[in-house]
């Protein structure tokens, strides 16, 4: 009932009255109002006014599951989404979700992480109300061997948001971190649940520096508040990468990888510089040529030969 009550005063600039409210969402006056206490509560600010009614002023910076669904327009990503003021990891949450069979595009976001996962064991540090931690369940058909293209597309996908939310134009450091000039914005982590020959579900876990001061951000890194001198809308900006990886997945089905691999090379800083790569057993050091089918990366060390490298960690040495 409160997301119909939201949606009503949303719809209004003006005042509206309590009357037309409850008789059209089929309740009485008293309950609307305490509908109206549980919502203020919650951070909306709506103003009363005898004779008037009600008008909502501003929201909360919440990524409520309901702001979240309100004027998304997707057909499956982010249909469902879980919410957690606090969470351990979305990564745990999501991989028992799709154990217990949740549908393909449900989404886990927390407001603060106290075991949030980075890639290679790290920590990813995930400070209360300033970032966005999401985990999205997908379910496609393809090989285990394949599903490198999901971290890739939503690096894409992050790129884009950032973009046409925030006019903000990121790149992506090879194989999946955001970055804003030299510093990190973001990062991507995917997990698998998946047979020999098929995936069973994907979790792609996403993390965004949003409005984290420089007092509450690692050495290396940023956050678009840093870099834009001011706030940016949480919800608006999480609501734009789901639309985007929604748009990027589809056009993954009808056009195969290369489209976004292409789209990938045009947001990338590493192609094309001497990198050192540190994988589990060994490390190389070389050329970065370009990605293969599977978004691997080609390095050509200094006696010419080319190696794929599926997984590591790149440092640019120039
Ligand atoms: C990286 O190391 O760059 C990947 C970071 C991924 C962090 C996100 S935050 C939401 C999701 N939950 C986690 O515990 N990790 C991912």
């Amino acid at each position: 009932m409160q997301e119909r009550i939201l949606d009503f005063l949303k719809r209004k600039q003006g005042y509206v009255s309590g009357d037309t409210i409850a008789s059209r969402l089929g309740i009485t006056r008293q309950g609307l109002w305490k509908h109206i206490q549980e919502l203020k509560e919650l951070g909306y600010d709506i103003v009363a006014v005898p004779h008037l009614g009600y008008r909502l002023e501003s929201l909360p910076d919440r990524l409520f599951p309901f702001e979240v669904s309100h004027n998304l327009n997707t057909k499956f990503v982010g249909k469902r989404a879980h919410y957690f003021d606090t969470a351990t990891s979305t990564m745990e949450i999501a991989m028992d979700l799709g154990l217990k069979g949740a549908p393909a595009g449900s989404v886990v976001i927390a407001e603060s992480q106290t075991k949030g996962k980075g890639r290679l064991g790290r920590i990813w540090f995930s400070p209360k109300y300033k970032g966005i931690y999401l985990s999205l369940i997908l379910r496609p058909t393809l090989l285990p061997s394949e599903a490198s293209i999901f971290t890739l597309l939503s690096a894409v996908s992050i790129c884009e948001a950032l973009k046409n939310f925030a006019a903000i134009d990121a790149q992506i450091k090879w194989p999946n971190d955001i970055f804003l000039g030299q510093k990190k914005l973001g990062g991507i982590l995917t997990e698998l649940n998946a047979e020999t020959d098929k995936i069973n579900f994907i979790v792609i876990g996403i993390g965004l520096n949003v409005n984290n001061d420089k007092k509450s951000l690692i050495s290396g890194s940023t956050s678009l508040k840093e870099h834009k001198k001011e706030s940016v809308d949480r919800a608006g900006l999480l609501k734009e990468v789901l639309r985007r990886i929604e748009a990027n997945y589809f056009l993954l089905e009808k056009k195969g990888s290369g489209v976004i691999l292409d789209k990938w090379r045009e947001h990338n800083l590493t192609l094309g510089r001497r990198v050192k790569v540190y994988c589990q057993k060994k490390h190389l050091e070389g050329e970065a040529l370009g990605l293969d089918r599977d978004g691997g990366l080609l390095v050509r060390n200094d006696g010419g030969l080319i190696e794929k490298v599926l997984a590591g960690d790149v440092v640019h040495c120039r």
